[in-house]
């Protein structure tokens, strides 16, 4: 590891940690204004799911494209930390049995296995819905017309054309292979959406023109497709330990990955390509784009 990865590590971790204490403060155990009461049982499968390790990569991303383009930070961890209960609620429900039936996430047990799972369905159900109560509430300090535009955005990002349909995409997949578009599209969708939002967000919360939110967004589309590819990769070459969840399953389950289709070598020439590809739609912001060029980097290359 060179000197700048270590001190981009370091400065990921450092936002996972800000991200983190966000979080546990959202998830405290007294209600909100309009709500009536926070059942306790819910609320802590919610923290467990959400506050168990994880990288928070999304609400980096959403931090750091703010930063490029001028925007409030404390209103970017807000926008990330609700884009962080939707990525965790699709981790709760993409472990489910009646979905990828895994017991190991962030190398810990499953929602479901240290609940329940009518718990862990309902805990998926509740951080999407904080998802946008986080975004809405008025302690996100910005304009409604960005609130708006945030809220359209993850929404669009999140359901039936974007993550949810990704996943239903991707649970068809293992009954009849799709062709590569096919496997293009629904990661696209299942992974590629939410990351996509993470950088378009950053661009929304600091009110940029029109151009640079295209670009952000054509970068977050480059750097979703690599990191669902490297996450194929890993579960061949990597292993729970490092993981934190199991490996070796997308064969035994007949995932369409395009590592399957067309080998490893194929795999990480790919993977470097588009990171080159996101990389070069950074060029018009320079030096200034650095941290968001190592996020590319970080994402092709990670280990867990
Ligand atoms: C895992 O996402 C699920 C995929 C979309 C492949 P991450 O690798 O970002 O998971 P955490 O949040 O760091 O655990
Ligand atoms: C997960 O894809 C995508 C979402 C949760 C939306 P995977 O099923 O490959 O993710 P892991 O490998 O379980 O983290
Ligand atoms: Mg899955
Ligand atoms: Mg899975
Ligand atoms: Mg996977």
């Amino acid at each position: 590891m060179d000197a700048s990865s270590e001190t981009f590590e370091a400065r990921l971790a450092a936002t996972a940690r800000e991200v983190e204490a966000a979080l546990g403060v959202l998830l405290s155990p007294s209600a909100l204004n309009g709500e009536i009461t926070r059942p306790e049982r819910l609320r802590s499968a919610m923290h467990y799911a959400s506050l168990n390790g994880g990288k928070r990569l999304r609400p980096f991303l959403v931090i750091e494209a703010a930063s490029l383009l001028g925007g409030d930070r404390d209103a970017a961890l807000r926008v990330g930390a609700a884009l962080e209960c939707v990525h965790c609620y699709s981790l709760v429900h993409d472990d489910l049995p009646a979905m990828d039936d895994d017991n190991l996430r962030r190398g810990k047990p499953t929602v479901h296995i240290a609940y329940d799972e009518a718990t862990a369905i309902l805990a998926g159900d509740s951080l999407l819905t904080y998802a946008f109560d986080i975004i809405a509430a008025p302690e996100t300090k910005l304009p409604d017309a960005a609130k708006l535009a945030l809220t359209l955005a993850l929404a669009r990002a999140a359901g039936i054309g974007g993550m949810a349909g990704g996943q239903a995409l991707d649970l068809a997949a293992e009954k009849q292979a799709p062709d590569e578009q096919g496997i293009v599209t629904l990661q696209a969708m299942k992974t590629g959406a939410l990351i996509r939002f993470a950088c378009e967000a950053g661009a929304i919360v600091a009110g940029a023109s029109p151009e640079d939110r295209t670009r952000l967004r054509q970068f977050g589309e480059r750097i979703g497709l690599a990191f669902q590819l490297a996450d194929d990769i890993l579960d061949l070459t990597s292993d729970a330990a490092t993981m934190g969840k199991a490996t070796g399953k997308d064969a035994s389950r007949g995932k369409g990955t395009l590592v399957a289709m067309h080998g490893m070598a194929w795999a990480e020439a790919k993977l470097a390509e588009q990171v080159r590809e996101a990389e070069a739609l950074l060029a018009p912001y320079a030096e200034r784009s650095i941290v968001l060029a190592q996020a590319a980097r970080f994402i092709a290359g990670r280990k867990s």
